[in-house]
């Protein structure tokens, strides 16, 4: 058995809606034959498939980062604008890149799914004028070379992208045109100038990292410029073996999912700068992509090496409710930190590892999504100071066996626009249904004429999974009726559930 208590008159923050955030790379299938399928009766007369862009509106996507990732630090983003395209060798994925899907695409993708767009930049092999000219490709009225091509292409109006990051892992030996902790800053620096010199307002982040080297340099040098420091992350990792980890190993993943976050903090703090700079967490997912024997110094020599493995992704039966569980303690975290924490992006949207996959006649669900439908229209906005105490003395629940102690990640919220609080709480036992009781501390806190609806995600088993023509894990409703304090409701294992006290 496990308790909440919870007080709403202690606020540790207004969450931003970015941290439920997306990503979008020209990798395998998420852009050309996923979201880009122009020859797809399901796709609209710019090429989009608008069954994809539908479930990105669903789950009110606020931000999508693009268009890389690795495939950014060797992406020139002249090629992919105007009438005339071209076609390249993309270095980083080791494909052919038609730039049929640009700048341009991508706006009017974002504008077709209501999200703010945030774009990637190539500090690997790119430059800070290359940079800027994108800004005024991007944001000029119509003053300069770029804004006026921009026009010609069709597009009169600003495209107003406030959010710009210098680079993407340019720390890592496999990013194309890596950089040394030494050399990063004045690259970052410059770059930051010259964006700003075109649009003063834009936003900018820098790829950083939890090494003090890296990045205390990089903020210490910048500071001025930077308004985010980005950072990455995955646990399961799939990169050279598609072999993916049991329900079992990924909820031992789910046990410090805040701990990159929380050295960030402490760099931040160390330098003053934690109210100036926020993080962007603009790459997150249980599970890496699979790309064997490319992002190494061995290359695949042959298609079976190194590309064709790539549709070990597709494999709907490894997202099952472990990336579920694993997505909610992360969200729940980013939800604790968003003080410090303004963005997080699922890595990525659509296909790969990803919450929807698309397929000729249709997508899937993938258990992920879900997740983000959950807390996107069922959590309240404002996080407050809850904490969840396992009450292992009596421990006894339903199963009549000791509940795991730690087996419950919750947090409360309440919503800024509106009366009432929401419990985000994640049963990560494999087995155990485990009974948790609702204590409200504030005297003051009107509850009584308040209903308790239960919306929960679950499978037939903690490896569960959906995929076309199987839907197995999907999101259900339980009324309680009206909420008392104390009260207990028990939650099914490996679930994630949002309780609506309003
Ligand atoms: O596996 C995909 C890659 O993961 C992204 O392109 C990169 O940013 C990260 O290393």
């Amino acid at each position: 058995m496990a308790e909440i208590r919870i007080d709403t008159d202690r606020e540790t923050g207004k969450r931003s809606d970015m941290i439920y955030g997306h990503f979008l790379e020209h990798f395998h299938r998420q852009v050309y034959g996923g979201l880009y399928d122009p020859n797809n009766a399901l796709s609209d007369d710019e090429g989009m498939r608008e069954d994809v862009i539908e479930a990105m509106r669903r789950i009110k996507v606020p931000i999508l980062r693009w268009p890389g990732g690795c495939f950014a630090s060797a992406y020139h983003w002249k090629y992919g604008v105007g009438r005339k395209r071209q076609t390249v060798f993309d270095k980083a994925w080791r494909v052919e890149e038609p730039n049929l899907f640009g700048t341009d695409e991508y706006i009017s993708l974002c504008r077709k799914v209501g999200c703010k767009p945030y774009i990637c930049t190539n500090a690997g092999t790119g430059s800070a004028e290359e940079m800027s000219d994108w800004v005024e490709y991007c944001n000029l009225a119509s003053e300069g070379k770029y804004a006026g091509w921009r026009i010609e292409n069709g597009n009169p109006d600003s495209f107003d992208v406030k959010y710009w990051s210098i680079g993407n892992e340019n720390y890592g030996s496999w990013e194309i045109g890596a950089k040394r902790a030494e050399e990063w800053p004045s690259l970052v620096k410059e770059s930051a100038k010259m964006m700003k010199h075109v649009d003063p307002t834009i936003e900018l982040s820098a790829a950083a990292i939890t090494d003090v080297d890296w990045t205390l340099n990089l903020i210490r040098a910048c500071a001025p410029f930077l308004d985010w420091i980005s950072i990455h992350e995955y646990w399961d990792m799939m990169a050279e073996e598609h072999k993916p980890a049991s329900y079992d190993v990924c909820i031992k993943y789910c046990e410090d999912v805040g701990h990159s976050v929380r050295k960030i903090r402490g760099i931040l703090e160390t330098l003053g700068l934690e109210k100036q700079i926020k993080v962007a967490f603009d790459e997150w997912n249980l599970r890496s992509w699979h790309h064997p024997n490319v992002l190494t110094v061995k290359q695949g020599i042959t298609k079976e090496e190194y590309i064709l493995p790539r549709d070990k992704n597709d494999d709907n039966s490894t997202y099952t409710m472990a990336d579920a569980v694993f997505a909610a303690c992360f969200l729940n975290e980013m939800n604790r930190n968003c003080d410090l924490v303004g963005m997080a992006n699922f890595s990525p949207i659509v296909n790969t590892t990803g919450c929807i996959y698309s397929y000729p006649d249709g997508i899937v669900l993938r258990s992920t999504y879900y997740v983000f439908e959950l807390y996107v229209r069922h959590l309240g906005d404002i996080v407050l100071n809850s904490w969840t105490k396992d009450n292992e003395e009596a421990g006894i629940c339903c199963a009549d066996k000791k509940a795991e102690t730690g087996a419950i990640d919750a947090i409360a919220t309440k919503f800024s626009g509106s009366d009432g609080i929401a419990i985000a709480a994640v049963n990560k036992s494999k087995t155990e249904h485990i009974k948790i009781d609702i204590n409200i501390t504030n005297k003051n806190e009107k509850t009584e004429s308040r209903s308790v609806l239960l919306n929960y995600l679950n499978g037939p088993s903690a490896d569960s999974y959906n995929d076309v023509g199987r839907t197995e894990i999907e999101i259900k409703q339980k009324s309680f009726g009206i909420f008392k304090n104390g009260m207990s409701i028990t939650l099914e294992p490996h679930s994630v559930n949002i309780i609506e006290i309003r």
